[in-house]
């Protein structure tokens, strides 16, 4: 029995697929609720719209249970990248002001802050370690005691080697030096069990097509309750303000919480697709979903390493997450990303590696089948 039933996932039936880190197959409650609420839309127009609203704003209270925050502090975003760049442009920067950002994110986590530089604002590097590309709090701290620092953007785990990053150590660290952290949040929300409030993080965002196993182009945006005041809205509709409802009073009293960033007309179709695979989630239990991915990972990586395969992420410890990164037998990861892909294994190429994120209905079966397809493509290499 895997934790999340196999049969919410017609993928299965497509290919042995492995990533999550990816793009997401969508769980058939997934495209149930979506299909739902388009039907609602034909057949009724405006007149669907008051149950689909309603139905958003439970939908807002369990995606805050899934990031472990207060409700009232999530808002809807179109992807991770509007989520981040609501803080890059929303915080009001000065010249001379620095942040810090590990020197492998995902552009999304990158560009929004190497922006600032025409501000003034000074981005500096942190280097990861080793060919886990680790970045262990200390890598942080390097940099924060070598220059006063206003703000740390990092991911939750890294993209291409899946390094967790110790978010409750990095935000006490941070807020010692006196800088806030913001985090790109979705190589591991879904999968991890999430406690963003409790760890200290200042904002936080991620799109719901991976490890939420949500649709493309809806996502998440987290940001605490102290500094809901202190991000300028960056794109005020009227969804922003506390009579949302009210077209007639043109009064730009912000609502107190964080849907003020939510500005205009939503993506409800999708926010319900979301809003599917969250409970999916939650009730499978977010743990129990790691518990068997953390396996499963364990029995590939001990597969990978008995065939004379080098598995390059770092598992050693609390930084490993759903992310297993390999070498390509021979040498070239897209070549052997395709060729699993022609064999029926759903892999990926990222950052000169073979990357295999499992989640929670994929079975030890399939894995040891890829490691026999990994162990095919080595011998052919040789
Ligand atoms: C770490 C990370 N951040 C962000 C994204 C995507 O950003 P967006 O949701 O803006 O498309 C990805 C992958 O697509 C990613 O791996």
């Amino acid at each position: 029995m895997t934790p999340l039933p196999r049969s919410q996932f017609p993928v299965t039936r497509h290919h042995r697929f492995f990533n999550h880190a990816g793009v997401t197959p969508l769980p058939v409650v997934a495209a149930e609720a979506i299909s739902r609420c388009t039907d609602a839309f034909v057949t009724g127009g405006s007149v669907a719209l008051d149950p689909v609203e309603a139905r958003q704003e439970e939908i807002r209270v369990i995606a805050a249970q899934l990031l472990g925050v207060p409700d009232h502090t999530v808002a809807f975003v179109k992807n991770t990248t509007e989520g981040l760049s609501f803080v890059a442009n929303g915080l009001r920067w000065s010249p001379g002001d620095r942040v810090v950002l590990p020197a492998c994110e995902f552009p999304s986590n990158a560009y929004p802050w190497l922006a600032l530089r025409d501000l003034g604002v000074q981005v500096d590097f942190v280097e990861p370690v080793g060919p886990g590309q680790a970045l262990p709090v200390e890598q942080f701290e390097q940099a924060l005691r070598a220059a006063p620092t206003r703000l740390v953007a990092t991911s939750w785990v890294q993209f291409g080697r899946g390094w967790r990053t110790d978010l409750a150590g990095l935000a006490s660290l941070c807020h010692e030096h006196g800088a806030l952290l913001c985090v790109d949040v979705i190589q591991g929300l879904g999968l991890l069990p999430a406690d963003l409030a409790a760890w200290g993080v200042d904002f936080a965002a991620a799109d719901a097509h991976k490890w939420m196993l949500g649709p493309l182009g809806v996502g998440l945006f987290y940001v605490a309750e102290e500094h809901i005041d202190l991000l300028r809205p960056m794109e005020p509709g009227w969804a922003s303000v506390q009579h949302r409802d009210d077209y007639d009073r043109l009064e730009l009293a912000f609502d107190p919480t964080a849907r003020r960033f939510e500005g205009g007309s939503f993506n409800n179709i999708t926010i319900e697709g979301m809003g599917a695979s969250i409970e999916l989630l939650l009730e499978a239990g977010v743990d129990a979903v790691w518990r068997h991915v953390d396996e499963l990972d364990r029995r590939l990586t001990e597969g990978l390493t008995a065939i004379g395969v080098e598995v390059l992420s770092d598992r050693s410890g609390d930084g490993r997450s759903g992310i297993v990164a390999f070498a390509a037998p021979g040498g070239d990861p897209a070549e052997s990303a395709a060729a699993l892909q022609a064999d029926g294994f759903v892999t990926a190429a990222r950052s000169g590696a073979v990357r295999v994120s499992p989640h929670g209905y994929n079975t030890a079966d399939e894995i040891d089948e890829l490691v026999a397809a990994v162990e095919r493509l080595a011998r052919a290499a040789r």
